[in-house]
């Protein structure tokens, strides 16, 4: 079991990141270990760079994010943590899956269309090719899983493509070069949605920060946006089926659900007939309770810059061993001579 999952450190942690992949990743961490395998954590600090931004935010933006995902129970101890400009391999290995990688696989990509919108011209190489280093990313460790959301499954079907392009054009059929990875993509909280508008996922890129929940928001904070979070004026129904049609009740649900550990039917089990005006508040309380042993624990790290710096060396001197054999071997199987 390899297990590698990454994160972009564009901004705070939001309880989309939380419940839809870093949950899981402290989950995985564990069973990795069990197992005897290893699971590899990384912020993606070079996909960061395809769009717009500030150096010094994106510098301060990495150092914070590990402070948050140690805070949620990434321990360096069982899992390898580290960010990708310390591990020069995985802008090597995009380089030599360019060649592979297809325009058309890349032009297909949503994510690609949706941040490009109508002005593809003049958006950054580096946008347009971005899927070909989140491959690299988990091909170069011959991840056999990795956990994410919903939205990014569609990325993790292009790095298998590109694997099996690789390996049938380059590899014999008994010695592939790349491992093909699963994506592991929770069944509840797969997807959670803005809190202003349940047809659009919660996102760090989103101008209004009434729209998500941020790990590193106070109890007042959390109250608040859970109070004026987006609903309809019905009571909440007692079955699944009444959700249908109703993205922000169904999206609260869900919330309420994923961070109980319960389901959606229990919970409309609850609160089935309720208004909003019950429900609400009991959300919020959730919440904060749950949130506030990571937001002082983030609080705490934020404090010793050094040792988050030391965290990431460390991890970057493993994760760098970790790619050399694949690497290696990749750019062989090329027919690349390196002395
Ligand atoms: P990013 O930084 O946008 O998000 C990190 C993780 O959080 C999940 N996520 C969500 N899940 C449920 N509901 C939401 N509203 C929500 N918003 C975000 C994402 O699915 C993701 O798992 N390209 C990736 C980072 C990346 C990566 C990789 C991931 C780079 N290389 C290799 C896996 C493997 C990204 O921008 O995720």
């Amino acid at each position: 079991m390899r297990i590698v999952s990454g994160i972009q450190p564009t901004g705070n942690l939001h309880l989309g990141n939380y419940l839809g992949a870093i949950r899981n990743w402290v989950r995985m961490q564990d069973e990795a270990q069990a197992s005897g395998g290893e699971s590899l954590y990384f912020l993606a600090d070079l996909h960061a760079i395809s769009q717009p931004h500030a150096p010094a935010q994106l510098a301060a933006n990495t150092r914070e994010m590990v402070a948050a995902l140690l805070a949620c129970g990434i321990d360096p101890a069982k899992s390898v943590l580290f960010n990708q400009a310390q591990v020069p391999q995985h802008a090597e290995l995009q380089w030599l899956l360019s060649g592979t990688a297809r325009m058309g696989w890349l032009n297909r990509m949503t994510q690609w269309k949706d941040k490009a919108g109508k002005n593809r011209e003049g958006q950054s190489v580096a946008l347009f090719t971005y899927p070909v280093l989140q491959a690299a990313d988990v091909l170069l460790y011959q991840a056999t899983h990795v956990p994410v959301g919903d939205d990014q499954k569609q990325h993790l079907e292009l790095a298998r493509d590109i694997a099996q392009k690789f390996n049938n054009d380059f590899a014999s059929a008994d010695k592939p070069v790349f491992t093909l990875p699963e994506p592991i993509i929770p069944p509840e909280a797969a997807r959670i949605m803005s809190l202003r508008d349940g047809t659009a996922k919660m996102s760090k890129s989103d101008p209004s920060d009434m729209s998500r929940i941020n790990l590193t928001d106070d109890a007042d904070t959390i109250m608040a946006k859970v109070k004026k979070a987006k609903t309809d004026p019905e009571p909440l129904p007692g079955e699944k089926a009444g959700l249908e049609g109703r993205a922000e009740a169904s999206n609260l649900v869900g919330i309420y659900a994923a961070m109980a550990g319960s389901s959606v039917e229990a919970v409309l089990g609850e609160f089935g007939g309720a208004g909003f005006g019950k429900f609400k508040p009991a959300l919020g309380e959730l919440l904060v309770t749950k949130l506030a042993p990571i937001n002082r624990r983030f609080v705490a790290l934020c404090t010793d810059q050094p040792a988050l710096d030391a965290v990431l060396r460390a991890g970057a001197t493993r994760a760098r061993e970790l790619a050399k054999p694949t690497l290696d071997a990749t750019y062989a199987a090329l027919g690349l001579l390196r002395g």
